[in-house]
């Protein structure tokens, strides 16, 4: 099958048939992940550049290693150690990147709208790894494709997901709703107000402002990371608080549907918005999240890369 995208900027450019191929390649390359040799000729020759304007360990180790185990050529770049600290802009930047004629650059950016920037400006594959509050795709593909797998198979239709907890920062949250949507699951959302981005009503949600009652049948509620800083703004009013209206634990659980899965995109801070025995209880699924993530970013390089489907 040839893959018709250059660029992914976020889900809302795939179709469902598209994403079922996705999932597909990742369940494909999921067996080299747990040979003794992970690693196969696949993309030989092909290079990727890892241009990671903000802190990552789980998109940007992933991405990494994804690509080596295709055998393709990985290079990084960080804010710090590049020219960007120079001031040296993000046309710039994308144009010298450009003129080393790589496959691909996974960008990840600050500011909203970057993948797009350069996607419009160069010739290779541009590759959002997280953009401002804009989109994660990436995320969202290998949150989703970690329901796939624990619902054996594409049956989203009358599953309903909850998103808890700092909406409104969220690219996470974004892309998750998005894919969520389309893939015929139920999405709920649960946050202070103050965390809920403007215009919720117009998104294809229910909002909850109670825990209790937002997890009432749910199959797999998604915890947000709280983004600290956000009381520094005046948006939490004190932690503690916070905490007890919306950290996520065991005594919820029993509210939700029977084998409710709980995931986390990470980094996590444990007691804030989830007990940390629920992180490591049998029902988290939060660490086959960050394996499905090397899978769907094999996939995805090899599609972005080669414009064909492996499978
Ligand atoms: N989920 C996620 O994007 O994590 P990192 O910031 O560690 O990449």
């Amino acid at each position: 099958m040839q893959w018709p995208h250059k660029d992914l900027l976020d889900v809302d450019q795939l179709s469902t048939e598209q994403v079922a191929h996705i999932f597909d390649a990742a369940t494909h390359f999921q067996e080299i992940n747990s040979r003794p040799v992970k690693k196969v000729p696949t993309l030989k020759g092909k290079s990727v550049v890892l241009f990671f304007a903000e802190a990552s360990t789980r998109t940007k180790t992933s991405f990494d290693m994804a690509g080596k185990r295709l055998s393709a050529d990985t290079f990084s770049l960080a804010k710090s150690g590049s020219s960007l600290v120079k001031g040296e802009t993000l046309k710039d930047t994308a144009l010298t990147l450009q003129a080393m004629s790589p496959d691909a650059i996974v960008i990840r950016h600050w500011a909203g709208g970057a993948a797009q920037f350069l996607a419009e400006r160069l010739d290779c594959s541009i590759i959002n790894a997280g953009d401002g509050r804009h989109a994660h795709p990436t995320q969202a593909l290998l949150d989703a494709f970690t329901l796939y797998q624990e619902w054996a198979g594409m049956d989203f239709k009358g599953k309903r997901v909850l998103i808890l907890g700092d909406i409104a920062h969220s690219r996470v949250a974004r892309s998750n709703v998005k894919l969520l949507t389309m893939l015929g699951a139920r999405v709920r959302l649960c946050g202070p107000r103050t965390l809920l981005p403007p215009r919720v009503e117009d998104w294809p949600v229910r909002v909850f402002s109670d825990l209790s009652e937002a997890v009432r049948g749910v199959n797999a509620i998604m915890c947000l990371r709280l983004q600290l800083e956000r009381q520094q703004a005046g948006l939490l009013p004190d932690l503690r608080e916070y905490s007890r209206r919306f950290c996520l634990s065991e005594r919820h659980l029993e509210l939700a549907a029977k084998n409710a899965r709980v995931m986390h995109p990470g980094p996590m801070n444990r007691g804030a918005e989830i007990s940390s025995s629920l992180a490591d209880a049998p029902q988290s699924v939060i660490l086959d999240q960050v394996a499905n993530g090397v899978a769907v970013r094999m996939a995805l390089l090899f599609m972005y890369m080669t414009r064909q489907s492996p499978v």
